[in-house]
């Protein structure tokens, strides 16, 4: 569901265990500000070479176990900007939107249930100046071509789901599906958020992976708890989150979305407190209802052994990417008296291993340990290290989460093995270099 409650905690300072995430981030080339030469923007961000390889690795992850290795699922990938009747018959542009006031005095703008009205303004401290509440649309509008006119006005999808409904016919069509089965996507999408904030949490452009999954109404309980289950599976087996941290929360009918009849939010401990991490929505038939009344296209599903026809009802599992790799990093730090090891499940880390020659001015070390590298690198990403003590090459890695760093020293030379350290365990053994490939790629699948 569109996050309601924010605390105020969301909108000041980030706190302390945020500022270790951000500046690691930063650091380690996972997440950098948007635009910083120029001042930022807008609490916009960029994925850096570490990010963007933990990012698409949980794209690929959820990819392949919700719909690679389903056979009830197909996927789609959408244009971002819809025609604008879309919006008007998913109810968008009635009604997805914020209660906003504005400070008279100062014009700042706030959420209106993100604030104590009563209390002085936070930017200039003007008490009692705040106007009257009204509903703020947070569709981001453009205009198509060059002439900036009401008939060109178009809105950049805020959620992928409409694209899933409008192709629901042609889906069917072309892949000869029956109920049950679901239509997957992942991609962008935009909300012109009144007040973005807490890094990746809340931007205004972020990354959404999603699926409608269409059933007969009668068994829509039975597949809403089913996905539930599967998408506790997801965040505490694919992601590695600590089930402790993850709470289930049955939404309230008036804070649900305008199209569900139910929606249970998981929530995530995150250092400036407990928030959505997905929402899990019952749509009903609302969607493809509406869209066939706009469209004036037959949108309904053919049973086809009785021939009757009928609108299907939606299960809709909605997970933020970008919210995946925050909760995912937040979890996964772990500091030990300065030491900064991520416990990243292997699969999702950047890199899976580090090649380290033991000493950089020995050329045999360093032509064995190139060797190597480049052997490995044909199975997976690997780094390589060369400067400063090996105790410090192992804490850089840790720091990113690489669990594999493999040393080639002298013995190595003579008797074709390395030493493996273990990232969790710091456990070390030697393992011959021609089982290496092998030896990682168990441990990453295992
Ligand atoms: N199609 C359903 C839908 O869009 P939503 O709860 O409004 O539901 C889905 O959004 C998910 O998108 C949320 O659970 C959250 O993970 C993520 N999300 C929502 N707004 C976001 C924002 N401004 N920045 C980053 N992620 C956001």
């Amino acid at each position: 569901m569109k996050d309601k409650k924010t605390n105020k905690a969301e909108t000041e300072t980030i706190s302390n265990g945020m500022e270790k995430i951000v500046s690691l981030c930063k650091r380690r080339g996972f997440v950098f500000p948007g635009s910083e030469i120029y001042g930022g923007l807008a609490n916009s961000w960029d994925y850096g070479p570490l990010g963007v390889e933990l990012k698409n690795n949980i794209k690929q992850a959820w990819w392949d176990r919700f719909v690679r290795r389903r056979s009830d699922m197909v996927g789609i990938d959408a244009a971002l900007i819809m025609n604008p009747k879309v919006w008007e018959a998913s109810g968008h542009l009635a009604t997805f939107s914020d209660p906003l006031v504005e400070c008279k005095k100062c014009h700042e703008r706030f959420r209106a249930d993100n604030i104590d009205i009563d209390a002085p303004c936070a930017k200039c401290g003007a008490k009692g100046q705040f106007t009257e509440s009204k509903q703020f649309n947070l569709m981001l509008k453009t205009f198509l071509g060059p002439a900036e006119e009401q008939a060109n006005v178009a809105y950049f999808r805020p959620e992928i789901a409409q694209s899933m409904f409008v192709n629901f016919k042609k889906v069917l069509d072309t892949t000869r599906r029956r109920l049950p089965f679901g239509i997957a996507s992942q991609g962008k999408a935009f909300r012109n958020e009144i007040t973005p904030g807490n890094f990746i949490f809340r931007t205004r452009e972020f990354d959404l992976m999603e699926f409608e999954y269409f059933i007969e109404e009668k068994e829509w309980e039975k597949w809403f708890e089913y996905w539930q289950k599967e998408m506790m599976e997801w965040i505490t087996k694919d992601l590695g989150i600590n089930p402790k941290k993850v709470h289930e929360v049955e939404v309230p009918k008036e804070d649900r979305a305008h199209y569900s009849k139910r929606t249970v939010d998981f929530e995530y401990d995150y250092p400036f407190g407990q928030k959505e991490l997905y929402g899990l929505a019952y749509r009903t038939d609302f969607d493809l209802k509406n869209h066939e009344k706009f469209s004036g296209q037959n949108l309904k599903y053919r049973d086809p052994e009785t021939g009757e026809e009928f609108f299907p009802h939606v299960i809709e599992p909605s997970f933020g990417l970008d919210r995946s790799v925050l909760a995912t990093l937040v979890d996964a730090y772990y500091e030990d008296g300065g030491h900064v090891v991520l416990k990243l499940p292997f699969k999702l880390a950047p890199y899976k291993a580090a090649v380290f020659p033991l000493l950089a001015n020995k050329p045999e070390l360093v032509e064995l340990a190139q060797k190597i590298h480049g052997d490995l690198l044909k199975s997976f990403p690997v780094a390589w290290d060369d400067r400063g003590n090996i105790g410090k090459r192992y804490y850089s890695q840790d720091e990113i989460g690489t669990p594999f760093c493999i040393t080639v020293d002298f013995d190595s030379l003579e008797n074709g093995d390395v030493t493996v350290r273990d990232r969790d365990t710091a456990k070390q053994e030697r393992i011959k270099i021609k089982e290496l490939t092998e030896y990682i790629n168990g441990k990453i699948s295992g």
